[in-house]
């Protein structure tokens, strides 16, 4: 059996489309233009290239984007006036403070000080709480972009017994939350495992749908699968450099194997990475929307 592959980049420009259609919609009735600010303290390469693919998807969709540029040596105190700033500017609908962020800042600080109703990542305590007990929030974009995969893509959580593998506050812990929900998208059985999970391969093997972040490539192998299977790829792990000095990258899942027995599988570039500039994209929409009080 070959599995059918879940096409993150497709279902991604699939979604990008609605938004557009979304943000022309709220220029022509309301005059109204959602607006992100991009923050980026110091040079960290990696950082650059994530802050300009986010400039450059919100200039294909018709959201205004706000750069600020900071330097490595910015205190705590300047970063923290900027976000004040940001909070309080109208045109401003999003914040997003891209991390990791250099030595001297407190990214705790930072982090709470961004008002939640501007909070597009959805790392806000105010905003994760929310997301536990089942309220309207900022889903944070990658775990938003893995339920918007499945549910795109036909794959039924109700019922469904979903195991996820790593337990980080950007990935693990929040789709197990979001999962859990009682609502059609979600309705799952979760379990979560993580390093200190004994002979993780027990419980992977019982996973209708299986979910993996943990960062180390290739670490589920098809031994570890159930027949017929959906196979979730967060992972994205740099593995040397291709011919042309880019990064190569690859998933947490043997790709090749496990999807001879997968029933389903997203491919590690081109899975889960799209989307989650897409939900980040669509949280920008959310938070434009909910400022001048329409429906999410
Ligand atoms: N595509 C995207 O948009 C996107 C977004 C975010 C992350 N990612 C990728 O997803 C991967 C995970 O990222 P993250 O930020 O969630 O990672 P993280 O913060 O490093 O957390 C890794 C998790 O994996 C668990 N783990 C590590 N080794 C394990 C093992 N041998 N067996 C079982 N569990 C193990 C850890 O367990 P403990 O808690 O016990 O330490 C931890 O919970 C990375 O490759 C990252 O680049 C991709």
């Amino acid at each position: 059996m070959t599995a059918r592959i879940i096409d993150g980049k497709k279902i991604a420009e699939e979604l990008k489309e609605e938004l557009k259609g979304q943000v022309a919609q709220l220029k022509e009735k309301y005059s109204l233009v959602p607006g992100l600010a991009t923050v980026l303290v110091g040079d960290d390469p990696a950082s650059h290239v994530y802050v300009n693919l986010k400039i450059k998807n919100c200039q294909n969709l018709g959201i205004a984007s706000f750069n600020y540029q900071l330097k490595a040596d910015t205190s705590q105190e300047e970063l923290l006036g900027l976000v004040h700033k940001l909070n309080s500017d109208p045109a401003v609908h999003g914040i997003l403070v891209q991390v990791p962020l250099p030595k001297q800042i407190n990214e705790t600080e930072i982090l709470l000080a961004i008002d939640p109703k501007k909070d597009v990542d959805g790392f806000h305590p105010y905003n994760l709480g929310k997301m536990v007990i089942g309220e309207n929030t900022f889903l944070s974009c990658t775990p938003g972009g893995i339920q918007q995969l499945l549910v795109r893509s036909n794959v039924k959580t109700e019922g469904a017994h979903v195991v996820v593998v790593g337990r980080s506050n950007i990935v693990g812990k929040p789709i197990a939350n979001i999962l859990l929900q009682k609502n059609s998208m979600a309705n799952a059985t979760v379990t979560v495992c993580h390093s200190r999970t004994p002979n993780i391969a027990n419980f992977t093997l019982q996973a209708d749908i299986l979910i993996v972040a943990i960062g180390i490539a290739g670490f589920i192998t098809a031994d570890m699968v159930k027949e017929g299977a959906t196979v979730i790829d967060v992972g994205t792990n740099r593995i040397g450099t291709t011919a042309t000095g880019k990064a190569k990258l690859t998933g947490d899942v043997a790709f090749e194997e496990v999807s001879q027995k997968a029933g389903a599988i997203t491919p590690s570039p081109g899975g889960v990475g799209p989307m989650t500039i897409a939900m980040l994209m669509a949280n920008t929409v959310k938070a434009a929307r909910l400022s001048i009080g329409l429906k999410p």
